[in-house]
């Protein structure tokens, strides 16, 4: 039924829907007049889901109950069609505190890869800030396009086709710097040409040896403030008997560097 409420909450053509069965059966699908989903515990007509409300509770044809949920910003992570490794949500969300961007800032992510972390950046500096997305690999920016369009943020990014630390960045006075790269010491330098002074680099990596050698370039190089991170995250069963945490998951994914441009003074 619907009520107040659900103004402005209804499912129209176009938009994402979560549909969830169950844990291991969730689909990131587009609303459309004509759309069916076929799964092991049946078949939906989701064509029936126009007009209703987000939270709208169907039938599969077998009698199994499926319900069209809103997805967060980590379902639109998770569900990109990866060319590439992607950042996680843990990762990403402390990030984004971490750094001083909101809507309307200018940054930069390097590389695209598949543009989980493009997409998570527009949706933040949106609706007038820019996200420009540097990236060697040609394919890969087509297959981020497509992921990011899908989350409906593309009018936020700009893709740049080029290996960063041979030829730099084309911006400046830029917000925040990203860099999700094997090699990211190669690119601090060209990073604080393009960063705003007093601003923040970030830098994934999976590796110590990574992470050591990118620290040493940003501590002989105007950056200040260099501090590494490596976010924890367990999820709990709750259940009738034995709750505790889960013992499968996502164990390591990268540790987080960030450091702070510095601008000294001629003579000081
Ligand atoms: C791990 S992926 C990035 C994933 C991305 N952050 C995401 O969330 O989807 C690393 C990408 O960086 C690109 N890359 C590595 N070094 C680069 C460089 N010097 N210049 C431009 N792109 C680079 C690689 O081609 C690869 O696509």
């Amino acid at each position: 039924m619907m009520t107040p409420m659900d103004q402005g909450n209804v499912i129209t053509p176009g938009d994402l829907i979560l549909v969830y069965l169950d844990v291991k059966r969730q689909y990131l699908v587009e609303a459309a007049e004509k759309l069916n989903l076929s799964s092991d515990l049946g078949n939906m007509d989701l064509g029936e889901v126009i007009g209703r409300p987000f939270g709208y509770v169907g039938e599969t044809h077998l009698g199994k109950k499926y319900y069209c949920l809103k997805p967060s910003t980590a379902d639109l992570m998770f569900k990109v069609k990866r060319r590439t490794t992607i950042v996680y949500p843990k990762d990403v969300g402390y990030v984004l505190v971490e750094t001083a961007i909101g809507p309307g800032s200018r940054v930069i992510d390097v590389g695209t890869g598949s543009g989980a972390l493009a997409m998570v950046l527009a949706k933040f500096v949106a609706p007038d800030g820019m996200v420009f997305s540097y990236e060697r690999r040609e394919e890969f920016i087509e297959n981020a396009k497509c992921n990011i369009e899908r989350a409906g943020c593309l009018q936020n990014v700009k893709f740049h086709c080029r290996d960063v630390a041979i030829e730099g960045f084309t911006e400046q006075a830029i917000d925040a710097v990203f860099l999700d790269v094997a090699e990211p010491w190669a690119v601090v330098l060209k990073a604080a040409d393009a960063l705003k002074g007093g601003h923040y680099l970030v830098s994934w990596s999976p590796n110590v040896e990574q992470v050591k050698r990118t620290v040493e370039v940003l501590r002989e190089n105007q950056f200040i403030r260099v501090r590494v991170s490596e976010i924890l995250e367990r999820e709990i069963l709750v259940r009738q008997q034995g709750v505790r945490p889960k013992e499968r998951g996502i164990t390591h994914t990268a540790y987080l560097v960030r450091a702070q441009k510095i601008v000294p003074q001629s003579g000081k």
